[in-house]
């Protein structure tokens, strides 16, 4: 058919023609604003999900929820920033979110305030003084000044959500790939929050990120466990995947065939990013008004060599050998989550002699630990990619450390 009005939608946070499945997420946060506006608390929330199951696209709902309610949304792809980065991106933001609630010319005396508290802030950033916020509002002894990210932030926060009540609108803090925040920077915001959300004030935070988000301590925990929900999206349901594929082709005019429908959500397990991937071959070689399954059969090929391509292989080519070989060993225990102590054992090492291999896949967000002592991919059908790609285990020798060498 057409590539033109190929109406599926393969790309990171794109969109999709038929959003289905996440009417819960976008409902709650819908309710979150609105009490918020009325003086409320509510829970806050954190999204996380493998990828590719479609978190980037709900956070993007969310924004556009809160920008028809006036609210102004700070967005953040969280990396591994160091704390002068993060606080520069949020004080760039923050400082744009305050000007659109009030132009400077009419600024409050609650706006000079969260104006002050945000050249403060900002003033950490950077000690050569090659950066600056770029406004003449000049900093407040004494406020967000203090170098402890948690303590500077929740003063922004207070003196930005007081300036936003006024007004009857608030901010949204929207931070996609949570997982990559150091824990201390994770800690700061909710921290933050947790002192806003006390006084009422409407500011808030939602977040998405990979199942496992950075393991928060002590009070950080607490805190998140009140504040937050932490709802865990996964694939869609046959009939949600069934609307998935179907309504974009009908309002296009184009029908699929129930077999092929069925095929199509078996291959692809109801996954939303291998949805549109497949959809998306499966449009390019269709002809006339019908999706058959010989046309889902005859798009596989290319369906799967795409993946293999792309969004498995973009993972495994940042891998060292070492890393590729526990990713194999663990693919060849099966899907499930592995014990630490078996990969291990299948690489024929003991479990502390890999544990830094595995320590780093976590850190790139390879790999996930669902429960103590075990880990499972964050990509989902990755077990069976690593063994199409690497046919054999092979294991790199290992340098002994040095605490172990005589
Ligand atoms: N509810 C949905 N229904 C159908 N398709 C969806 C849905 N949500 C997302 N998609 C599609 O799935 C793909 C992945 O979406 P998205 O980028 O939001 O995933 P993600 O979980 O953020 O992935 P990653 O972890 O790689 O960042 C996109 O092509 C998007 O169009
Ligand atoms: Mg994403």
């Amino acid at each position: 058919m057409d590539s033109i009005t190929n109406p599926y939608t393969p790309n990171a946070g794109a969109r999709p023609d038929a959003m289905v499945g996440r009417e819960e997420q976008t409902a709650a946060f819908g309710v979150l604003l609105q009490r918020l506006e009325v003086g409320r608390t509510s829970q806050s929330l954190i999204v996380r999900g493998l990828r590719g199951v479609g978190k980037t696209v709900p956070l993007n709902e969310l924004r556009e929820i809160a920008e028809r309610r006036s609210w102004k949304v700070v967005e953040l792809e969280a990396s591994k920033f160091d704390e002068s980065v993060l606080r520069r991106t949020l004080a760039t933001q923050l400082k744009a979110a305050l000007l659109q609630l009030s132009p400077r010319a009419k600024w409050s005396e609650r706006f000079e305030w969260a104006g002050s508290a945000l050249t403060s802030f900002s003033l950490a950033v950077d000690l050569q003084g090659t950066w600056s916020l770029g406004w003449s509002v000049p900093s407040t002894e004494g406020v967000a000044d203090h170098g402890d990210l948690a303590l500077d932030l929740t003063d922004v926060f207070l003196e930005l959500g007081r300036a936003a009540e006024e007004t009857g609108r608030g901010i949204v803090i929207s931070v996609d790939e949570v997982q990559f925040l150091k824990r201390e920077q994770l800690e700061g915001i909710i921290q933050a929050v947790y002192k806003t959300v006390q006084r009422k004030l409407p500011i808030t935070f939602v977040g998405a990120g990979i199942p496992q988000i950075a393991e928060l301590a002590g009070d950080a925990k607490s805190y998140a466990e009140r504040l937050f929900k932490f709802p865990e999206i996964s694939a869609l349901t046959d009939a949600d995947a069934a609307a998935a594929f179907a309504d974009p082709a009908r309002n296009e005019g184009v029908e699929w065939d129930d077999n092929a429908l069925k095929y199509a959500i078996a291959m692809t397990r109801g996954y939303p990013y291998f949805i549109q991937e497949l959809g998306h071959e499966v449009w390019e070689v269709a002809t006339g008004d019908r999706i058959t399954l010989e046309s889902v059969h005859y798009a596989i090929e290319a369906y799967e060599a795409k993946l293999d391509s792309s969004f498995f292989r973009v993972r495994l080519d940042r891998a060292t050998p070492l890393q590729t070989a526990y990713m194999r060993a663990m693919a060849q225990l099966g899907a499930a989550p592995q014990k630490a102590a078996d990969v291990a054992g299948l690489m024929g090492r003991e479990s502390a002699q890999v544990a830094p291999t595995r320590a780093e896949l976590i850190d790139m967000g390879l790999l996930y630990t669902p429960e103590h002592g075990y880990a499972a991919f964050t990509v989902p059908d990755f077990d069976k990619f690593m063994l199409r790609a690497v046919p054999n285990l092979e294991v790199p020798p290992i340098r002994k450390r040095r605490s172990t060498q005589r």
